[in-house]
């Protein structure tokens, strides 16, 4: 299997250390049916990379729906920190290696999980969609994403968007900007600006977060077309436009604080929150982390708009959740994908978590505040939809590891064109 090699496989693992872990070596764990005829109390092992403010809220909200439905079911919350799951997608491939998977584990919809069907790690849920009746409430668009061979493999809890600018209006006014930049040229332009008020423009966290700016700015620079055709080969990532665009991404970073850039996307966030900074780019989990950890009001405290040269897109990602072949409490996580699918799951897991539902018949009301945009534009037939390459949409690990440290170079002071052809060569390398 090639998940995460290299330099993501030596992350340092920052999670907790799992109860299964504990009870595999001491070999107390059964399967669900031994578990519950002897008289203990079930389990279920639920492993996500939910755990700083911001990413943890929606996830207990559901786990607590869980436990209060099922109360001979003992919840196991294995969660690794690190926003992106950048430590966690590590842990998850020495557990799936070493054949000892969690009973329900987070993937991205797309090219990431396409890797766990290919190595056989996943079992088809068809039956569950047919009993569930979900082939219908899912959006067939999303539904292909997660299917391999005409077998489903998932369960999607939500869509995110990944093209979203946060801003402190306060930070704006002080600075006499009238309005959030629509192109990233405005954005140079106001940078100037705002550090002459010794505001930094830009803020930036670690390596994901950079290359979660970067599509944001490819998307925004070369439009909808060109972006998606960057993962499928049919936009030359060495012409004349990208390198444009790539070198326009080199200046953008230069009025960011890279030199000192953020341990994770929350840290990121704050100097925006102290209003020492004006701009971030982040999908929209960032949403709890203003409105449910720090209890700041939407627009007054905080505010957001489409990236610059996103208006009218919508750069998505999916959570979904999988059946690993293998998992030690199989009907406990059947029990977590009926909810986890299920109309009332997703009510109750999106408007904390600060997503919308990845079904189609979610409770419009409860979709306030900053989720009323994405809720609207996820359906409109207006919105052009384009996948994340930070968040598994639209390249597969293979490809996604050497772009990862491709990128890494770029940023410590390469240029556009040696970028440009490490992506090419690593294209080639790995998709044919
Ligand atoms: C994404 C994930 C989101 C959120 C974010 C920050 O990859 O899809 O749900 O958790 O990372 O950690």
């Amino acid at each position: 299997m090639t998940l995460f090699k290299g330099r993501k496989a030596r992350a340092t693992i920052a999670g907790v250390v799992t109860l299964s872990l504990l009870l595999a070596a001491c070999g107390g764990d059964d399967d669900d049916d031994a578990s519950s005829g002897k008289g203990g109390k079930k389990e279920f092992e639920f492993f996500s990379w939910w755990t700083g403010g911001g990413d943890s809220e929606g996830k207990e909200a559901l786990l607590k729906l869980y436990a209060d439905e099922n109360p001979d079911i003992k919840v196991v919350d294995s969660a690794v920190a690190g926003g992106a799951g950048t430590n966690a997608q590590a842990e998850l491939a020495n557990r799936l290696l070493a054949d000892n998977p969690p009973d329900s584990y987070q993937r991205h919809a797309g090219k990431e999980l396409a890797a766990d069907i290919e190595a056989d790690e996943v079992e088809p849920l068809d039956s569950l969609y047919d009993d569930e009746g979900w082939k219908d409430v899912f959006p067939e668009s999303l539904l292909d994403l997660i299917t391999v061979d005409g077998k489903l493999y998932s369960v999607p809890v939500n869509i995110h968007r990944s093209n979203v600018l946060w801003y402190n209006p306060a930070v704006l006014e002080e600075a006499g900007i009238a309005a959030p930049p629509k192109t990233w040229d405005e954005f140079l332009s106001q940078a100037k600006t705002l550090e002459a008020k010794g505001k930094t423009a830009l803020t930036i966290g670690p390596l994901w977060t950079q290359e979660h700016l970067l599509e944001n700015v490819l998307l925004g620079e070369l439009g909808a077309d060109t972006y998606s055709g960057l993962w499928d080969g049919s936009t030359d990532w060495e012409s004349a436009d990208v390198i444009a665009a790539l070198d326009k991404y080199t200046e953008i970073l230069k009025h960011s604080n890279i030199d000192s850039a953020a341990a994770d996307w929350q840290p990121a966030i704050d100097p925006i929150i102290e209003g020492d900074a004006a701009y971030n780019v982040m999908g929209d989990w960032a949403d709890t982390y203003f409105r449910v950890e720090k209890k700041l009001k939407w627009e007054t405290d905080y505010n957001a708009t489409t990236a610059p040269g996103t208006a009218g897109m919508f750069n998505f990602l999916s959570d979904t959740f999988t059946l690993p072949k293998g998992a030690k409490h199989r009907d406990a996580a059947m029990t977590w994908l009926k909810l986890a699918g299920s109309k009332e799951g997703q009510d109750a897991f999106n408007p904390v978590k600060g997503s919308i539902p990845a079904r189609t018949d979610g409770d419009a009301s409860l979709y306030t505040g900053y989720l009323k945009t994405p809720f609207e534009d996820w359906t409109n037939p207006q919105t052009t939809i384009v996948g994340s390459l930070a968040h598994g949409v639209v390249a597969d690990n293979a490809w996604k590891t050497e772009i990862d440290s491709a990128l890494q170079e770029f940023v410590e002071g390469g240029n556009s064109k040696d970028f440009a052809a490490a992506v090419t060569s690593a294209f080639e390398d790995t998709q044919s």
